[in-house]
């Protein structure tokens, strides 16, 4: 597995709270989408831990091909 999974060509809309970590999948595997599961094990995948610097809606990349991990950037509307 040299390339993510697209989890979905479009991004995840989260309510993410001030000062809490979350793991983004990177490896587009887990079921439980946006977020790390642990089915990255045995691929060069890690997760991205990132904490929330306010209680806000994000979008978090679900094509896992962003330039702006892990957040969507548009690069899903690019990919085949
Ligand atoms: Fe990946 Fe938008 S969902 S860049």
């Amino acid at each position: 597995m040299n390339e993510p999974k697209v989890a979905q060509k479009a991004p995840f809309a989260v309510s993410v709270e001030k000062g809490k970590t979350y793991h983004w999948c990177a490896c587009g595997l887990s079921p439980k989408q946006p977020f790390c599961s642990g089915a990255h094990k045995g691929t060069p995948f890690v997760p991205l831990a990132f904490t929330a610097e306010e209680t806000k809606t994000v979008y978090l990349c679900g094509c896992k091909h962003t330039a702006k991990p892990p957040f969507c950037d548009g690069t899903h509307l690019k990919l085949k």
